[in-house]
């Protein structure tokens, strides 16, 4: 009897444990690698390329390219801390989120990664138009600056640097207005005094 217990407890402890991990299969935190700056086309050809294109296929945008991606966004390019876009009076305050079916997550120059901020799938929220469906990823700029004008153009300067980096790879890229920026304000738990300026649909031609 005694025996038959130990199992059944055992039993109960390994479906628990099978539970939790099921709903604990978003990562916390993931460490992106670090980004590859020896590579690329020449800046002008580059420039030459750098289109909206409003169609996405199937592949998957990996771990090095994404970090590659936020990188050029808002990461940090010098020893002093600085980053690849210019902010008003150095304030970097501005912060992307990605958009992806694992969850969405903020974006830390500082450690280089990714933190969960929901790990419910929010793309619905930024795919008013049908072609965001396709996308593998969406960046979404949000700005704590308290001049709006200025949190404009910083997030300029970030989907500009990713539209160039896009152009780079050869990856899709769409600057959007068109999102439901009050469920994203309330799903990404942004405090009162951050707003969000645009968002940007990332993947790869349907052919690559
Ligand atoms: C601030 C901004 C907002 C935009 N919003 C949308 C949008 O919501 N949906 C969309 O399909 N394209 C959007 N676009 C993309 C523009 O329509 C596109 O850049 C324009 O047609 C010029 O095409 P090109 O980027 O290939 O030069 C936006 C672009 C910018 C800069």
């Amino acid at each position: 009897m005694k025996f038959a217990k130990f199992i059944l407890c055992s039993l109960g402890a390994v479906v628990f444990s099978l539970s939790a991990f099921a709903q604990q299969d978003k990562p916390l935190n993931i460490f992106l690698p670090k980004p590859h700056t020896d590579v690329g086309k020449p800046f002008m050809q580059v420039l030459q390329e750098r289109k909206t294109t409003r169609e996405f296929g199937p592949r998957i945008i990996n771990e090095q390219t994404m970090g590659e991606i936020l990188w050029a966004a808002v990461g940090i390019n010098r020893p002093n801390g600085k980053r690849t876009i210019p902010t008003s009076r150095d304030s970097q305050d501005l912060d992307v989120y990605v958009l992806q079916q694992g969850g969405a997550y903020r974006y830390n120059p500082i450690n280089h990664s990714l933190e969960l901020v929901n790990p419910s799938i929010l793309t619905y929220a930024a795919a008013k138009q049908e072609f965001v469906k396709q996308a593998d990823a969406v960046l979404v700029y949000v700005s704590s600056n308290p001049e709006r004008e200025v949190g404009g153009m910083h997030a300029g300067s970030a989907y500009q640097n990713v539209a160039l980096y896009a152009a780079n790879v050869g990856m899709n890229n769409v600057v959007l207005r068109m999102i439901d920026m009050d469920t994203l304000h309330k799903e990404l738990h942004l405090p009162d005094n951050e707003y969000i300026l645009a968002a940007q649909a990332l993947g790869w031609p349907v052919k690559k």
